[in-house]
């Protein structure tokens, strides 16, 4: 079956590369010491998983995209790559140290059987998993420009509470949850990560890389959006945008569980 990121994968390196910043957050969320072993569920190009790798754990990463996972293959030969859908993972009971999520939760069908199948896989460790908010995305000055985009994002994008109850009945506890807020000097250009780079949204190979825009928005509304932002940039009036949207809970989350 072809997946949506078969398409999105071609060109997703262009502008999407691991953050430091938020790699150093997941590497200290596993609590783990190094050489212990991790898979990386929905690793796609594998830029956090090799990231991760180098910061001295053993990683597996799968995804259901093989456009995706040809391109991670080309990163690194000491990650083991397996193409595998969340619900039904390759690997016997027990296989893991900890278990990492970068972005992808609002990507699968079904959370129930994904996060079950996690927990299966670990022994005694951690489940790591990035992602944001609807509230947290409703609060994103890209609304302005993008309304039906964002409000249809948000809709599919999983909240906390209800990743946190699925997590707990899969049989995980929730140990931690830590707001992550976008800096300008982000690297990986994802929904929000142009929060102080408006200028960003213009360039079409950046939004070719960010689902929203390139499965979600209408081409009618991208082109509508990116009239007025650019305006908005010219006069200035974004200063204004940007001032009226608070980032009071944060622009993404890290919601830690652990299988004991
Ligand atoms: C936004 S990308 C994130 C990739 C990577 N984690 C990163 O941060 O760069 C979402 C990924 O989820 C993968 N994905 C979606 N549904 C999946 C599933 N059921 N099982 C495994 N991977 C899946 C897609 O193929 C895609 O590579």
């Amino acid at each position: 079956m072809k997946s949506l990121y078969d398409t999105i994968g071609k060109d997703y390196d262009t502008t999407r590369k691991a953050d430091p910043e938020i790699t150093r957050r997941l590497t200290h969320h596993l609590q783990i010491p190094s050489e212990s072993k991790v898979l990386d569920v929905a690793c796609g190009t594998g830029n956090y998983t090799v990231a991760i790798q180098e910061s001295g754990l053993q990683m597996v990463g799968c995804d259901i995209s093989n456009e995706m996972l040809t391109r991670a293959k080309g990163k690194s030969q000491y990650v083991q790559w397996d193409y595998a859908d969340v619900t039904q993972l390759p690997y016997s009971d027990h296989s893991f140290d900890g278990v990492t999520c970068i972005l992808s939760i609002h990507h699968f069908d079904d959370l129930v059987a994904a996060f079950k199948e996690v927990y299966r896989v670990i022994d005694q460790g951690r489940f790591v998993i990035f992602t944001s908010d609807p509230n947290q995305m409703n609060n994103y000055w890209l609304k302005e420009y993008f309304p039906k985009a964002i409000e249809q994002s948000a809709k599919k994008m999983p909240g906390i509470s209800n990743v946190n109850e699925i997590l707990e009945d899969a049989g995980f506890e929730i140990v931690g949850q830590e707001t992550f807020l976008i800096q300008p000097s982000l690297q990986d250009f994802f929904l929000y990560s142009g929060k102080f780079d408006p200028h960003m949204y213009l360039d079409e190979k950046v939004r070719s890389g960010i689902s929203t825009f390139a499965n979600i928005a209408s081409e009618e509304e991208i082109n509508e959006g990116c009239r007025r932002l650019s305006h908005d940039i010219e006069t200035n009036r974004i200063e204004y945008v940007l001032a009226k949207h608070s980032s009071v809970i944060g622009d993404y989350v890290y919601i830690v569980a652990e299988k004991n």
